[in-house]
């Protein structure tokens, strides 16, 4: 058993948080992690503030134990975000925050509700400022993580930066996608890991088939890190398949096909270079949307159910550490 300060303080028996991935790390997907001993998250964000309600009750109808609600800033409204907070602390152990200034007022609301706050940064100016607005925890994202990426040098040396400043247990991100890095992580001091893209080719995930057939061909070397799928959301880099970024630089039109967003319960056209997922539910050239997916693409390499990726990895990683322990 990986005993942590993460697992200690979540309740959970795995050293092991699952990404937010909207759509993609859904209420079996985060409940699969949950119940396999991890922490299963579900992502909030959305612009109708009842949606943090309706999916962490989804997710709840299918395990006891202790849930994340991810929130992506750059997608709620300001106006209602303090709702989606409340909304978020009432129903699960942990809300998590991603791709804002650590915000006090959040911070405090969410433990106001009865949960623990936590922040995803990509560096120490970041990790200082979320440790200062009261975070129990905070998830360092290395440059080699999948979808946005806030990290702009690679894991381990923002590890090294970030265990050495602050006294809150660290949750390492980016390039962990096996045993191996994730005893790497644990050995450098890491209370916990956070792994997304190896999730999205999991058995609960409605990643389309075409995505998914992508990211079980694909190695490390074809993650690319760009800032082309900007539409939607500006100014942030983030990790693709290359093949997808070629197949949406080669097509002719401004819209690539049609995706249903959940959150607005209808149709929308996706423009070419938008940023949203291709879903099971999604039509057109599916090739041409982003295909999300960090350097731990290498470690996709079956369709697998959520609860046995957590198994392996944590089975794996405790394996690596009794060698030296
Ligand atoms: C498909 C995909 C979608 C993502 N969407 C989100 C998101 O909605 N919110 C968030 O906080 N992070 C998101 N991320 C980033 C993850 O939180 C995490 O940093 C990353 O997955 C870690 O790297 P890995 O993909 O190598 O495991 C996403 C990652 C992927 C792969």
């Amino acid at each position: 058993m990986l005993a942590t300060r993460f697992t200690e303080l979540v309740g959970c028996r795995v050293p092991l948080q699952l990404a937010g991935m909207g759509p993609l790390a859904n209420p079996r997907m985060a409940a699969a992690v949950t119940n396999a001993g991890g922490l299963g998250q579900v992502s909030v964000a959305a612009r109708n503030p009842r949606f943090a309600a309706d999916v962490l009750d989804e997710a709840r109808a299918l395990t006891d134990g202790p849930l994340g609600a991810n929130i992506l800033m750059p997608f709620v409204d300001p106006k209602t975000v303090r709702e989606v907070v409340r909304a978020a602390a009432a129903r699960a152990r942990v809300v998590d925050f991603f791709w804002a200034d650590p915000d006090p007022e959040l911070v405090e609301l969410a433990h106001a509700g009865g949960a623990l706050a936590c922040w995803q940064v990509g560096s120490l100016g970041e990790a200082l400022a979320a440790e200062r607005v009261g975070c129990d925890f905070v998830v360092a994202q290395g440059v080699e993580a999948g979808g946005h990426v806030r990290g702009r040098i690679g894991l381990f040396p923002l590890l090294s930066q970030v265990l050495d400043a602050l006294r809150i247990p660290i949750v390492a991100a980016g390039g962990i996608g096996g045993g191996r890095s994730m005893a790497a992580a644990l050995a450098a001091g890491a209370a916990g890991v956070r792994v997304g893209t190896r999730f999205v080719a999991a058995e609960e995930s409605d990643a389309h088939p075409i995505y998914v057939a992508a990211l079980l061909a694909a190695q490390p070397e074809d993650s690319v890190y760009t800032e082309a799928f900007s539409i939607g959301w500006p100014n942030a880099p983030h990790r693709v398949l290359r093949a997808s970024l070629e197949a949406a630089q080669a097509f002719e039109g401004d819209v690539v096909g049609e995706i249903y967003v959940a959150s607005e319960g209808g149709r929308f056209p996706l423009e070419r270079y938008e940023g949203y997922p291709a879903m099971q539910d999604a039509t057109g050239a599916i090739e041409a949307f982003p295909h999300w997916a960090g350097e731990s693409v290498g470690s996709v390499s079956r369709v697998q159910p959520a609860g046995e990726i957590v198994r392996e990895l944590a089975t794996e990683a405790e394996r690596l550490l009794r060698r030296w322990s």
